[in-house]
């Protein structure tokens, strides 16, 4: 069976794990866009170093990006993100609120839209997985930018999933639950008086309470690949078992 996985945001946390879960099954091409290479010499690794918030530099890539060949299974996981600027509105910037909407919400769209035309006539398995976050339907004061643009994605997720059934794909919006990455690092530097829930978030460090980014990675590599077990275009990795 011979495999397509392209996978953004690869170069650490989340995505690095998923990475890991895929890479050594056999007859599989992974693609995997960060701006960072991790260097891997591996022969069914192709790395492409690309910032994702910049959208003129991603439609310059688009063309070339999907592979023309035969897959039986096709697979893009948008995972790149960042946490943006946590701060309250009154003290956002437009450069800040562009580039979190740019990586978070319309690259993972612009990415979807070419891959749900490139493979449109394939048979076989083909699966969008959007990695959304509880944050998509729990408003955080500090988080407007990440809570707006994760909302966005699991609403364009759930739209996807009913235009593209017909062709045979499936769509997903996956929240992680809270993770220990370098995300998690960046929520806990912002200022208390943008971030009331700082201490809470702190705590979830503190306490133990973050799950591990390998533990995740396997549930969504078992949602991956067992996609049929999963009606709803909506998961939550809290809710399911990786087996
Ligand atoms: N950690 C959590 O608790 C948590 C909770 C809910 C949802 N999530 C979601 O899970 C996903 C992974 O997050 P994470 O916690 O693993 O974060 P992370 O450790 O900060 O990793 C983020 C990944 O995205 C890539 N990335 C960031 N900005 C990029 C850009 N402009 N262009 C291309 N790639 C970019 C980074 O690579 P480079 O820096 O090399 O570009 C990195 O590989 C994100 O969508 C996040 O919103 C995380």
């Amino acid at each position: 069976m011979k495999t397509l996985l392209v996978i953004t945001g690869h170069s650490k946390g989340l995505g690095k794990a998923i990475l890991e879960k895929f890479i050594n099954e056999k007859d599989i091409l992974i693609l995997a866009i960060s701006r960072t290479s991790l260097d891997l010499e591996r022969d069914n690794l192709q790395e492409i170093p690309l910032d994702l918030s910049d959208l003129n530099a991603l439609e310059v890539q688009l063309p070339a990006l999907f592979p023309k060949e035969k897959f039986d299974r096709m697979l893009l996981i948008n995972n790149a993100g960042w946490i943006g600027e946590v701060k309250p509105v009154g003290k956002l910037h437009p450069k800040g609120i562009r580039q979190v909407l740019n990586l978070n919400l319309v690259a993972p769209m612009i990415l979807s839209d070419a891959f749900a035309k490139a493979y449109a006539d394939q048979k076989g398995t083909k699966i969008i997985i959007n990695i959304s976050s509880g944050a998509a339907s729990k408003p955080l004061p500090g988080w407007g930018e990440y809570c707006t643009s994760k909302a966005g994605l699991a609403m364009f997720s759930k739209v996807a999933a009913e235009e593209l059934k017909e062709n045979g794909f499936r769509v997903f919006s996956l929240a992680p639950g809270i993770v220990d990455t370098e995300m998690q690092a960046e929520i806990r530097e912002a200022d208390q008086s943008d971030f009331p829930a700082l201490e809470r978030f702190k705590s979830y460090k503190s306490e133990g309470q973050l799950s591990q980014a390998e533990e995740v990675a396997q549930k969504i590599y078992f949602l991956a690949t067992h996609p049929d077990q999963f009606e709803d275009v909506v998961q939550d990795v809290r809710n399911f078992k990786a087996d």
